[in-house]
C-alpha cells in the first residue's frame, strides 16, 4: 500500500487523474471503475478537462460503479447512476452504453449483484478503480462486517452512513434509502489498480485504520492492504492519525522516478 500525503486537494486529484489517463492511452479499452461521494470529483474534472483538450478519449473504454441507493426513482437527482452521468460520464466522449451502475430498481435485486460482476468480467475486469472511504470505513457500502469475498450484493446501510449521507438528501434522514446494491470488497479486490481519496479530519480515524489497522472486517477497507496496487491519496487532515505519517511523506517525497501512481 502507498499513501501520498499533500497539504493541497488539487495535487492529489492531478496525481489520480494521471493515473487514469495514462492507463486509457495504453489501452483504449481500459476498464474504468467509479465511486460516488465528494472526494473522487476534482479527478472527474481533471479528467473531464483532459479529454476537451484532446489529451484523451474514452470512446472505446468502459465504466463500471462502484454502487446503488435501493430503491430511488430513476430520475432521482442522487440516484447514484444519475451523479455520475453529471459528475463524468456526460463531460467525455463515451460510447453510448458503455457506462454501467448496479441496478438499484432490479426486480431480483440477489440475482442482480452477480449479473453485474459477469458484466465487468466481461468487460476484461477493472482496470482503474476509484474510490472514498467513508467516516465509519465503508468502501463503496460495504459496511463494517461485510464479507471481504462477497461480490455485488445488497447491503443495509449504517445510521452514521445514512447521517453523513444527508446532507445530499436536504440533510433529512429518513430520505436516505437504508439499503444499497454495491460491489463487494470481493469485486473490489480483483481491480488491478486501487486509488483511494479522503480529505478533512472526519476521515482521520477510518484512514488510520485503513492503513495502520488490523485486518478486521470491522474496518472493511483494511482487506485492501493485501492488494499488490493500492494507493490512498489523503490530505493532512485525513492522515492525521497515521503513526507513521512522516515515514510516508518522506517515501513519496524521495521516491525512485519510475515511481508513479
Ligand atoms: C458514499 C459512497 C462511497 C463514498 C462515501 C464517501 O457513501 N457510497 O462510495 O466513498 O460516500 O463520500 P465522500 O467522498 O463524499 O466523503
Amino acid at each position: 500500500m502507498r499513501v501520498i500525503i499533500e497539504r493541497r486537494k488539487d495535487v492529489l486529484a492531478e496525481l489520480g487523474a494521471e493515473s487514469v489517463i495514462r492507463t486509457l492511452q495504453e489501452k483504449p479499452h481500459a476498464v474504468i471503475g467509479f465511486a460516488t461521494g465528494s472526494s473522487p470529483v476534482g479527478v472527474y474534472e481533471r479528467l473531464a478537462a483532459a479529454y476537451r483538450q484532446g489529451r484523451v478519449s474514452f470512446r472505446e473504454a468502459w465504466g463500471f460503479q462502484l454502487d446503488e441507493y435501493i430503491g430511488l426513482p430513476e430520475d432521482h437527482p442522487q440516484r447514484y447512476r444519475n451523479v455520475i452521468r453529471d459528475a463524468i460520464e456526460s463531460r467525455v466522449d463515451f460510447s453510448p452504453g458503455r457506462v454501467h451502475a448496479p441496478d438499484g430498481l432490479a426486480s431480483d435485486l440477489e440475482a442482480a449483484g452477480p449479473r453485474y460482476d459477469r458484466m465487468i468480467e466481461q468487460a476484461g475486469g477493472v482496470d482503474v478503480q476509484i474510490l472514498g472511504i467513508g467516516s465509519n470505513g465503508h468502501v463503496a457500502f460495504n459496511e463494517p462486517g461485510t464479507s471481504f469475498s462477497a461480490g455485488t450484493h445488497v447491503e443495509t446501510l449504517t445510521t452514521q452512513t445514512r447521517i453523513d449521507n444527508s446532507r445530499f438528501f436536504d440533510g433529512d434522514v429518513s430520505q436516505v434509502p437504508t439499503h444499497s446494491l454495491t460491489q463487494g470488497m470481493g469485486t473490489i479486490m480483483k481491480a488491478r489498480r486501487l486509488l483511494l481519496f479522503a480529505h478533512g479530519e472526519g476521515k482521520a480515524k477510518a484512514i488510520a485504520q485503513l492503513v495502520e489497522g488490523a485486518v478486521s472486517a470491522r474496518w472493511p477497507g483494511t482487506i485492501m492492504q493485501h492488494h499488490p496496487d493500492m494507493t490512498v491519496l489523503i490530505d493532512e487532515a485525513a492522515a492525521s492519525q497515521l503513526e507513521l505519517g512522516d515515514y510516508y511523506r518522506f517515501a513519496w517525497q524521495n521516491r525512485l522516478p519510475w515511481q508513479t501512481v
